[in-house]
């Protein structure tokens, strides 16, 4: 390569990658599903907040376990159930240290984000929620951070109150002031809006519902794959993700609770496992974490989780947030090229991710010709119906973006609008 092409071709590599060092070409590398064509075009996966592609490593972590090593596990007195059981528990810490939590028996194992809040409604929520009580949730919550709490309130008598969100699309802190009073039992909020993008300000939301006597539950499948979680600097009482939104496997996640507050709880499903011992004249319940860790867990999620963790940390969270800053600076002004197109959600604390609509031209056809184009991107209310009210609109066409993304994807994606406008005038 003479000089003169060598700088174009850094040039154009750096402009790929943008500026925040992080080298998308050997991540893309990592992630076999990204080498595809679809439709004879490049494969543009732009969905991420639905879920993550996985990269070879986790991938090899599970057949790993099935080819190598696979047993149940905490039952077998022989080798391989011992080895399946000691990755499945370096997994609890490697999850205690990904969100700074003080133990692992504050790390609960569950399917994943939805069944960490259905844990905690049924368990805490049936034991501490009374007729009169309110829960505060947000207008930009999704469907799983509303609805099991809808299901307790209506059980209970209490009563849903609603932070209302701007329309910038950040909560509009001084009236979430106003809700929060001595029947505020419990605040739950999502740490990023998967619809829109807006990073709330878990912090300050927290503190003010522990002034209250609240606690707080911390939706934060959003955040797991971008920011570093802190859950004793961010005071929550409970936090929630998934494993297969931060390149892990699906059918895995965590709910995370206080110690004091997981000790009070009573346990939820009931089987092997939770227990100390059974007989017909009654049962006592294992010790933290496993008295909510009823039956065969997910054993392969687990240790392939425990990769995924690792994968991302090692990549390291400045680069990705330099990175994805990067990603949605570009998408946005790239994105203003379009008269026609509105972006929901403009808050200055926003995630790698562009929800917008377009005139004339319904969220559902937009992602068919950009699917089309390989263009992967979710539309509709993306299971969070309220918050598209709130916007007056149906549903939007998300973009959602990851470490594998660059501006190539942005292109690609820019270029598919272009042919919607072609179409739609
Ligand atoms: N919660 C996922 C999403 O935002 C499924 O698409």
């Amino acid at each position: 390569m003479n000089g003169v092409m060598e700088t174009a071709a850094r040039k154009i590599d750096q402009s790929a990658s943008g500026a925040s060092g992080l080298d998308v070409e050997s991540i893309r590398a990592d992630f076999p599903i990204l080498s595809q064509e679809v439709y004879g075009k490049p494969f543009t996966f732009l969905d991420s907040a639905a879920s993550a592609q996985k990269p070879k490593c986790v991938i090899d972590a599970e057949t790993g376990l099935y080819e190598g090593y696979y047993a149940n596990i905490h039952r077998g007195i022989y080798k391989f159930s011992q080895d399946a059981t000691e990755a499945y528990e370096n997994t609890r810490e490697r999850v205690r240290s990904f969100i700074n939590a003080k133990s692992t028996k504050e790390c609960i194992f569950v399917r994943g984000a939805t069944e960490g809040i259905n844990l905690v409604a049924q368990t805490w929520g049936r034991q501490n929620i009374q007729a009169g009580d309110e829960i505060i949730l947000s207008w930009m919550e999704h469907h799983s951070n509303i609805v099991p709490w809808q299901m307790l309130a209506e059980e209970k008598g209490a009563t849903i109150k609603v932070i209302p969100v701007l329309e910038d699309g950040s909560l509009d802190m001084d009236v979430y002031q106003d809700l929060l009073s001595e029947k505020t039992k419990l605040v739950a909020v999502a740490h990023i809006s998967n619809s829109i993008g807006t990073i709330n300000p878990i912090g300050p939301i927290t503190s003010m519902a522990h002034s209250a006597g609240a606690l707080v539950l911390i939706d934060g499948c959003q955040a797991a794959p971008h920011m570093k979680i802190d859950v004793q600097d961010l005071d929550a009482d409970f936090y929630a993700f998934s494993a297969h939104k931060a390149y892990g496997p699906t059918g895995i996640g965590v709910i995370y609770g206080k110690e004091h507050l997981l000790d009070a709880m009573p346990p939820w499903h009931g089987g092997g496992d939770m227990i100390a011992t059974v007989s017909f004249d009654g049962t006592t319940y294992n010790d933290l974490p496993y008295k909510f860790e009823a039956g065969t867990p997910n054993i392969a999620g687990g240790i392939a989780m425990a990769t995924a963790l690792d994968y991302i940390e090692n990549i390291g969270f400045d680069k990705i947030a330099a990175h994805e800053a990067d990603i949605l600076h570009y998408a946005t002004q790239r994105l203003s090229e379009f008269n026609s197109l509105r972006i929901i959600g403009t808050a200055p604390e926003k995630t790698a991710l562009v929800s917008f609509v377009m005139n004339d031209a319904h969220p559902h056809d937009v992602g068919t010709i950009l699917d089309r184009q390989g263009v992967a991107v979710r539309v509709g209310h993306h299971c969070a119906q309220p918050i598209m009210d709130r916007f007056d609109i149906s549903g939007t066409v998300r973009a959602s973006f990851g470490i594998y993304n660059d501006h190539n994807d942005v292109d690609r994606l820019v270029d598919g609008l272009k042919k919607v406008m072609d179409i739609f005038g």
